[in-house]
């Protein structure tokens, strides 16, 4: 069961504009649901580039004025690519269920990318499902995810 902290804590959500009407979508259902969302953007189908709303979204996680983190680009991987590249990010490209549960059991995911031009709104939603509510598993795999800071490059 999730804890009360993960429950109340903030969702950062951005996307780009390949991912602005699913992120806004997810954004008013995620709201619904009595989440709190913190909506960095982008606010229209303007084109416009991904990196950006990676790297807003990938700061409010790491500094934790966000719990975890949404984002949304035509297909989750320039996202995930992006928010990667930040200190303390675990963001995982996650466009079905299963790798939305093995992110969190074994990757302790703090980011979920999703790609709009891969899979259907409802979908996506049974995705954030799975994925906020689905707890770390520790154990063995906290072991390999400090290695992953130890082995990282200066
Ligand atoms: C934009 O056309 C597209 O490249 C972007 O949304 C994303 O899929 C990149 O990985």
């Amino acid at each position: 069961m999730a804890s009360l902290e993960e429950n109340t804590a903030a969702i950062a959500v951005g996307a780009d504009h390949a991912g602005f009407p699913l992120k806004a979508e997810l954004c008013s259902w995620l709201a619904d649901e009595g989440r709190r969302v913190i909506d960095l953007g982008t606010t229209g189908r303007e084109s416009c580039d991904y990196p950006y709303f990676a790297s807003a979204v990938a700061r409010e996680v790491a500094s934790g004025r966000a719990g975890k983190g949404i984002l949304v680009c035509g297909t989750g991987i320039g996202m995930a690519v992006a928010a990667n590249r930040h200190q303390g990010i675990r963001a995982a490209n996650c466009n079905d269920l299963f790798l939305a549960r093995l992110s969190r059991e074994h990757n302790n995911g703090n980011v979920l990318c999703l790609g709009a031009r891969v899979i259907a709104p409802q979908l996506a939603k049974e995705i954030v499902q799975t994925w906020l509510t689905t707890p770390y598993q520790g154990g063995r795999h906290q072991l390999r995810l400090d290695m992953i800071e130890e082995l990282a490059s200066p």
